[in-house]
């Protein structure tokens, strides 16, 4: 199949490709599209057959639900069982934008989309092409990050042919993402609402709506065996790089020490090695570099910069091409600074414990 990839970066002079898009999906087909958080891989939620296809394009397995999205309040009578009253605050204050909210569900959503769950995850995303997409379609749009399962979230046009090209119709290019990171993921069909996954809308934000908040064990923890994933996204290895991560947690001044022994060490072994570093230190292993006499040793270290401390919201939107770019370079290793867990900075060390598989050294 051939992969069309249409620019609509200019909504207004684009209505033609998000017609055609929109057409795509009425006839059962699969379109990827951008959104606020990451591009995600759409098919008419309501139609089985069609949801099939984004499982199949993906590699998706059939146990991992898909997040529904909508254009409009009214669209949520219908997906689901009944709307809870914190669910009307938190849809005043942060929708459209990048907070997911799980529902019981009606009979309306198909098994297919829920994994068989009793429960839908449904999100309006602000972004004005998966807006647009979702009003001229018609109807509710089932759609995963627009990765091959595994792989770090795509955050541009680019990152979703490198992995999906042959095997969706079209593809709309809306440039970077900016949040850069996936949705805000919140169960509030229990008796305390939780964080299944954290990302932009940040707990401290949900806090200050909800008063009370939990955040799922399974955030920053591996499952333990035989114990249930309140969001079965989690029980998979997920963006991860090939080459194995370490993260380093603990004083920012210790951490650099520590990384740089440990790169050293690597290094000596003949290794590849990467560095997830941030403004405030790439300075220091910089300068490691500079020491590596040869050019084929300066090869062998890769160092790349999230972005300062002081603005987490930038460093998640830097964290999947990071991942994506460290990759292409073809490390052996990635040592990987922790950063600190307030605001976006809790969604950013969710998303490198998931990449390292919870491989954690804590150098204080
Ligand atoms: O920002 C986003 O959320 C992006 C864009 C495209 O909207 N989408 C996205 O979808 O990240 P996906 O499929 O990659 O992640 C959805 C997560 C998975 O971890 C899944 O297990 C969880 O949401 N999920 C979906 N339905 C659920 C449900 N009924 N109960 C618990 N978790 C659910
Ligand atoms: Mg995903």
């Amino acid at each position: 199949m051939e992969t069309r990839l249409v620019r609509v970066n200019d909504i207004n002079k684009c209505s033609d490709a998000i017609k055609q898009a929109a057409k795509l999906i009425r006839k059962g087909e699969t379109v990827a599209f951008p959104t606020e958080t990451v591009y995600g891989l759409g098919a008419n939620a309501l139609d089985p057959e069609a949801v099939e296809k984004i499982f199949k394009a993906k590699g998706r397995p059939a146990d991992n639900p898909l997040i529904v999205h909508i254009d409009n309040i009214n669209d949520l009578k219908q997906l689901t069982a009944f709307v809870r009253d914190e669910a009307y605050q938190l849809i005043e204050r942060f929708w459209p934008g990048p907070l997911t909210i799980i529902f019981d569900k009606s009979s309306s959503v198909p098994d297919i989309v829920t994994a068989g769950l009793d429960t839908v995850a449904i999100r309006m995303p602000s972004h004005s092409v998966a807006a647009a997409l979702i009003r001229e379609s018609g109807v509710p749009i089932a759609a995963p990050s627009a990765n091959s399962s595994g792989r770090p979230s795509p955050t541009s046009a680019r990152h979703v042919y490198d992995d999906l090209k042959g095997r969706i119709p079209m593809i709309l290019d809306g440039g970077r993402t900016d949040v850069g990171l996936e949705s805000t993921v919140l169960d509030i069909t229990g008796d305390k609402p939780v964080i299944l996954r954290p990302g932009g809308i940040t707990y401290e934000m949900l806090r200050e709506v909800l008063g009370e908040v939990e955040l799922d064990p399974g955030i920053f923890a591996p499952l333990d065996n035989g114990r249930k994933a309140s969001s079965p996204g989690m029980k998979y290895r997920h963006y991860a790089p090939n080459a194995p991560v370490t993260i380093y947690r603990g004083d920012i001044s210790r951490l650099a020490e520590e990384i740089t022994k440990a790169a050293s060490m690597h290094l000596l072994q003949g290794k590849k090695v990467g560095i997830i570093a941030t403004d405030e230190t790439s300075g220091i292993y910089n300068d490691m570099n500079d020491m590596l006499k040869n050019e084929d040793a300066r090869d062998s270290l890769k160092i790349i910069s999230l972005g300062s401390r002081k603005f987490p919201a930038d460093m998640a939107a830097h964290l999947f091409e990071c991942l994506r770019e460290i990759d292409r370079a073809g490390v052996d290793v990635i040592l990987a600074e922790g950063v600190d867990r307030h605001g976006e900075g809790l969604a950013i060390m969710n998303r490198l414990a998931r990449a390292a598989g919870f491989h954690f050294v804590d150098v204080d």
